[in-house]
């Protein structure tokens, strides 16, 4: 029996049919769903702690604007990739409640330190950038409340990536301690950038699967060379260097060899030891119990609008 529905189950992801959340599903696949989109909205809201930080140093106020219009952005995916998460039949204090305890993982880019202006435009340029790369693949994945909030993360990403760029090529034609300061950004955010699609495909423990449930269509490594070959050119464009002696076009392969990324600084990261690790969960703690009214206000408004109508259901009848 179980058999037959996970065949037609696959048959439907095979001829791209999205999954709904009243339809059967193998457990695995939810379990893998939850982990992935809870993970993915984590990120986005821990993500916005590093920028959130220079909101009130921005160095003018169309700066100031365009900040908090991406650090909102990034609140507002995170309410929709927990909601996506909810539909799979999970609770949202259960998905904070594995963040706060350090049981969930969430993207270790965010535990680096955001320590100049310039980082504010290599965070837009290649962290949303890598994002992006990641987050096209997903506008199509299998499971239909996914891909659909996908579809509109994107579209907000670009922005993001744009304006983190605009942030960088004003500072790269500016004076030399300017252009500097965006050459510091890049050596510190460009490895760790390039983690953020996680480890090669060999020792990626979740991808098999996950392909053939269309929960992921490209490789880890397909993705990161990918972000290299479309991250190169705008970085010759800036006139900054990209810290890797081993980059260079492969004329052959028709894409940029690289070097090696420090697996052991990957993994340290992952497992709680980065710049920040510890900062951004206090942080989060701090935010959640600090909005701990607005929870409740919510929960007293909802109860009263149900009080009132059963009162006038009551009234008609
Ligand atoms: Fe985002
Ligand atoms: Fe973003």
């Amino acid at each position: 029996m179980i058999e037959k529905l996970e065949q037609q189950f696959q048959a439907k992801i095979d001829a791209e049919v999205k999954i709904e959340p009243k339809d059967w599903m193998p457990e695995k696949y939810r379990k893998t769903l939850i982990r992935q989109i809870s993970q993915h909205a984590h990120s986005e809201v821990v993500g916005m702690l590093p920028e959130g930080n220079w909101i009130t140093r921005a160095p003018s106020l169309r700066r100031k604007i365009a900040l908090v219009a991406k650090v909102q952005d990034e609140a507002g995916h995170g309410l929709y990739l927990y909601s996506a998460a909810e539909t799979l039949g999970a609770e949202r204090d259960d998905l904070l409640d594995q963040l706060h305890t350090g049981k969930a993982k969430y993207s270790s880019i965010f535990n680096y330190p955001a320590t100049t202006w310039a980082d504010m435009g290599a965070i837009g340029w290649l962290v949303d950038g890598a994002a992006i790369m990641n987050q096209v693949m997903l506008t199509r994945a299998s499971y239909g409340p996914y891909a659909r909030a996908m579809v509109r993360i994107c579209k907000e990403e670009s922005f993001h990536q744009r304006q983190g760029y605009e942030i960088l090529l004003t500072l790269c034609r500016g004076t030399e301690i300017q252009k500097q300061m965006a050459q510091d950004s890049l050596n510190r955010w460009w490895w760790p950038s390039l983690m953020m699609f996680g480890p090669n495909d060999a020792e990626s423990t979740h991808s098999a699967q996950s392909m053939a449930w269309k929960i992921k269509r490209k490789s880890n490594d397909e993705l990161r060379q990918a972000f290299v070959d479309a991250t190169v050119p705008q970085a010759k464009i800036l006139g900054i260097t990209i810290p890797d002696p081993d980059l260079k076009w492969n004329e052959e392969r028709g894409h940029y060899d690289f070097g090696e990324i420090d697996w052991a600084e990957f993994w340290n990261v992952v497992k709680g030891n980065g710049p920040c690790n510890r900062q951004r969960i206090e942080d989060r703690k701090k935010a959640y119990e600090k909005g701990a009214w607005v929870r409740d206000a919510a929960v007293a408004y909802a109860e009263k609008r149900e009080q009132r109508k059963a009162a006038s259901k009551a009234k008609v009848a």
